[in-house]
């Protein structure tokens, strides 16, 4: 079930980096959603690779064919499955390394855990263009959350050292959050921005790569959803967040941080505003007991540097059962943090349309249209 994610709204992803194709099937989307192409679109045009020097140069165009659950331009409840052909596979790149383990890679554990059958040109089914399809489902669950105005947005907190300034979670502004979504790096400060572009060419011309931290807020989201413990709506964000190839941390509200503050300044205090219960400031991320409290949920997400640099390092070559050294060769992005955006976002679609359907059942949308 590693490829399968969701309780009521399921998704399926299959397809390897340099096989024929990857994509997705979704089951359990309710009929009736109407989806508009063009915002699928542009939600994949905001991963796609190969669009400006600060990603990897494999050029996709990432467009997608719908196979089936679509018709008259809305959903029909039954599964939508959806491809996405690859076109640009350099799969000549990776055989020199065929017995070389790329250090911070999947090269050691795919091996092991397949053995030897997996396919390693260019990740494989481990790459980070599996997540072609999931920003696809995304991107429709993201149009049936809008329904429930429920918007997802992001901003890049930081890269390596450079730092943008942090959402104020207790007043996330709509228009801030849509605007995000032109900006190649999007952040709140353009300063940052130009910073964070300047780390990811510095590490690029070191034939090196940088990480980075993602700050993703959900708003309109009623109270209510997730449910205590194992369901809860953490549990459920961060299976998925860390599901995402080169994920390392995920932490909401002031996460970390909330264990400086005295219990005084953690609890959010609650008010009455426009005669609906808020709280004055959101350290909690928007979630109490695993469940939603109506306040933005928002959470932050580690990513490491790209492990597939230029830089030689020690590795071990393991046909040949000794210590040898690799240079990385291919076409590889220096920093994922950019191209990780949409991808996050699409995954916090795909568990808040989950936990709704968990609470209203697929009837959710009947009265939506
Ligand atoms: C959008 C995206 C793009 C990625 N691009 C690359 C890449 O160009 N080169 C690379 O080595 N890893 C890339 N990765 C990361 C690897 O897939 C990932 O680090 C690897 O599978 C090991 O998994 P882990 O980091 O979760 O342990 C990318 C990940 C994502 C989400």
């Amino acid at each position: 079930m590693s490829s399968i994610f969701g309780r009521n709204f399921k998704v399926s992803i299959f397809g390897e980096s340099h096989g024929k194709a990857v994509g997705v099937v979704l089951d359990g989307l309710p009929s009736g959603i109407r989806l508009n192409m063009e915002f699928i679109e542009q939600e994949m045009a905001r991963r796609r690779p190969g669009k400006s020097p600060l990603s990897t140069l494999r050029s996709e165009s990432d467009s997608f064919e719908i196979l089936s659950g679509y018709f008259n331009e809305a959903t029909t409840g039954t599964p939508l499955c959806a491809v996405i052909f690859n076109s640009d596979c350099a799969s000549d790149d990776y055989a020199p390394m065929k017995s070389l383990l790329r250090p911070g890679h999947v090269d050691y554990t795919g091996f092991v855990k397949y053995g030897g059958f997996n396919d390693y040109r260019g990740g494989g089914h481990f790459s980070g263009r599996l997540t072609a399809p999931l920003v696809f489902a995304g991107a429709v669950a993201k149009q049936a959350l809008q329904m429930d105005n429920i918007l997802v947005g992001s901003h890049v907190k930081s890269i390596c050292h450079a730092e943008d300034e942090s959402f104020d979670s207790a007043n996330i502004d709509e228009n801030t959050l849509k605007e995000l979504r032109n900006l190649a790096i999007p952040v709140l400060n353009r300063d940052a921005g130009e910073k964070m572009a300047q780390c990811i060419l510095d590490a690029k011309n070191d034939r090196d790569s940088v990480g980075g931290v993602i700050e993703t807020a959900v708003l309109n989201l009623q109270p209510g959803l997730g449910s205590p413990f194992f369901d809860s709506m953490e549990s459920c964000l961060a299976h998925i967040l860390f599901s995402i190839p080169a994920v390392k941390g995920v932490e909401f509200g002031e996460g970390f941080n909330i264990t400086k503050m005295r219990g005084s300044k953690a609890n959010d205090a609650f008010i009455i505003d426009e005669n609906k219960i808020k709280t004055a400031t959101n350290y909690n991320g928007g979630i109490l007991g695993g469940i939603t409290n109506g306040m933005p949920v928002v959470f932050r997400v580690a990513i490491k540097p790209t492990p597939s640099i230029g830089i030689q390092q020690q590795t071990v070559d393991f046909l040949k059962n000794q210590e040898a050294t690799i240079s990385v060769k291919g076409r590889h992005d220096p920093c994922i943090v950019p191209r990780a955006v949409p991808v996050i976002e699409a995954a916090a679609a795909i568990v808040i349309l989950d936990l709704i359907l968990e609470r209203y059942g697929e009837a959710w949308t009947n009265w939506k249209n």
